[in-house]
Parts: C-alpha cells; structure tokens; sequence
C-alpha cells in the first residue's frame, strides 16, 4: 500500500487541534503570481480532492492567495472537511500578481476575517494567522485583534508568520500564539532560532518553501547523493530531514499536481539515518 501523511505523526496545535504533521500549502492553486484562477481548475479541485485519501489533513492558505480563490477552491473541494484542519490567514492586501502589501489594521483584518469564514463556511476558523506585522500599525493592537477573535469563538487558534522570538514574544503578552510560519528549508535556516524557540515552547513551526535544497540538490551536493541512495527525489529528502528535525514541523509543501502531491506525501514514510542527519545538517548550515 502507497505511503500516506500519517506515516509523519502527528502534532496537537495549541495543545488539543491534532493534525497529521506532513500538511499541504494551498497557494500553488490560483492563477500566475498567485493572482486569479488556475489556469485548469478540474486540476486543482482534484489535487485538494486528493489530500483525503493520502492522508493529509492540514491544509494551510490565506485570503491573499488569488485573492479568495485559494479558499473557495478549498470549501468547493472539501466542505466540510470531515476531520480536516484547514488553516488561513490575513494581514496582506493585493493589487496584482506578485504585489504584496501588508495591511493590519484591525477593522481591515476583521473584515478579512469574515470573509475568509464566509468562503470557508466555517463558523470557526481552525487556524488563523497573521501572515504579517504590519509595521504601519500598532503591533498589539494587530495582537489585541487576534485575541477579540478568540474571545468570540470565531476561531480556534492563532499563529504568527514571519517573525522573530521577540516578535513572538511580543504577542504572546496578549494572546496566545499556536503556531509560527516562517520560511525554513535546507537551503535557508535563518530561522533555526525561531524553531528552536517554538520547539521549547511547544508552538507548532510551519516551515514554507520547504522543499528548496538550493546548491546541496546539485550533482554531487549532499541532498543528490542521499536522494539517490534511498531512490528518492531531493524533495522528498528535503522533506524527511524537516519531518526528522523537529517534533514540532508541520510542512506544507505546495502543488498544483497530484504526481507531484503524492511524491510529497510519500516523503512521510523516509527514513533518513544518523548519519544521513548529520552531513544534512552540517552542509545546510
Ligand atoms: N507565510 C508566508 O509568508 C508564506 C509564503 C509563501 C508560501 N507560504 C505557504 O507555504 C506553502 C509552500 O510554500 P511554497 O509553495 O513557496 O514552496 P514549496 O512548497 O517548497 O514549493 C512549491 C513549488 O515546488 C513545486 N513542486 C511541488 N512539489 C513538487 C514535486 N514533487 N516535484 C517537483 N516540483 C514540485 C511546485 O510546482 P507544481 O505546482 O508544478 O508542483 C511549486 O513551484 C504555500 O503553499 C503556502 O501555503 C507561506
């Protein structure tokens, strides 16, 4: 029988949300420069139409993503959700593909807030992150946002995305922080300490871009030699070492494939050695 996620374990969000750790990133969904619809959207519903069967049950967005159409793809293909923990965010305004601009004030968050419950159909949100500080607003009263919607029962749990431990730090004095999201691979581990952090303190850490391997999945680079000796991509390689790294990673590999899809998920059932961690781990550094 084929490998599913669960082969990854599983992780408790905020003590009590269990989700499978190997997760999938729903922004590779929507159109060129992660605007408008995919170019093939059967391809797309059935990608997510497949995380279900292999096992997947954490599935990270965010209202940017398309705007909207990420998400609704997502209600479309899987409400309502029977099990599945989808998580999403907001804090991020768009005008066009590849612009980005971070966007906190509270009363705009809010109202993103409501939309992503409407697009989802959820009363409550599994996961809500805030995918930025917006350094144009008050950090705490982005925080202090986070905390009304706790309060109110409109989601569950809520995390932070791109920040530092004093970030974290920061907004843990007002509210509760589940979860961190930064971007983390072998090939890019500027936020070891974050992880570090949130392995101590029993936060989730969200790893994005996680299957780059950068110059190690070269000929001759440790990520090739490793993939080959276990007749493995350097995806799934890259893969396994964040699963082996910490108890606390939930990656969420991205695709708008299902070949690729079930690549990714196979990368639970990788065993990498000792050994094999260790030259990882040495050469990404
Ligand atoms: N918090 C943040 O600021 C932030 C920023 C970026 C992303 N994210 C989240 O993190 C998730 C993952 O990040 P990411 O999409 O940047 O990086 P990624 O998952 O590491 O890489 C995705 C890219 O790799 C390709 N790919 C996936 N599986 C493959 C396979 N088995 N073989 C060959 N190519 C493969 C995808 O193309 P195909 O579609 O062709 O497979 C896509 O171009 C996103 O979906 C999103 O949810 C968060």
């Amino acid at each position: 029988m084929a490998t599913t996620a669960q082969a990854s374990g599983t992780f408790k969000i905020g003590g009590d949300l269990e989700v499978t750790r190997l997760g999938y990133g729903a922004m590779r969904i929507t159109g060129e420069g992660i605007w408008g619809p995919p170019r093939d959207r059967d391809a797309a519903l059935a990608v997510l139409r497949r995380l279900p069967e292999l096992g997947v049950d954490f599935i990270d967005t965010a209202d940017s993503y398309g705007p909207a159409i990420s998400e609704e793809l997502i209600g479309e293909a899987l409400h309502p959700y029977e099990g599945m923990t989808v998580a999403t965010k907001a804090g991020f305004t768009r005008t066009g593909p590849q612009e980005w601009h971070t966007l906190g004030r509270p009363d705009y968050l809010r109202q993103q807030l409501e939309l992503s419950r409407q697009r989802l159909g959820v009363d409550r949100i599994d996961l809500w992150q805030l995918h930025r500080i917006d350094p144009g607003t008050p950090a705490d009263d982005q925080f202090q946002l986070l905390l009304e919607a706790l309060d109110e029962g409109l989601v569950r749990h809520v995390g932070l995305s791109e920040v530092s431990v004093a970030d974290i730090e920061a907004a843990r004095a007002v509210v509760p922080i589940a979860t961190v999201q930064n971007r983390y691979n072998l090939a890019d581990r500027a936020a070891e300490d974050v992880l570090e952090y949130c392995e101590r303190e029993g936060i989730g850490f969200i790893p994005w871009f996680p299957l780059a391997a950068g110059r190690l999945a070269q000929p001759g680079g440790a990520v090739a030699e490793i993939a080959a000796a276990h007749d493995a991509t350097p995806g799934q390689v890259a893969l396994a070492w964040l699963l082996q790294r910490s108890p606390v990673m939930l990656p969420i590999p991205g695709t708008g494939s299902v070949a690729h899809l079930e690549e990714n998920v196979a990368a639970a059932g990788l065993q990498l050695t000792g050994d094999e961690i260790a030259r990882l781990d040495d050469a990404s550094r």
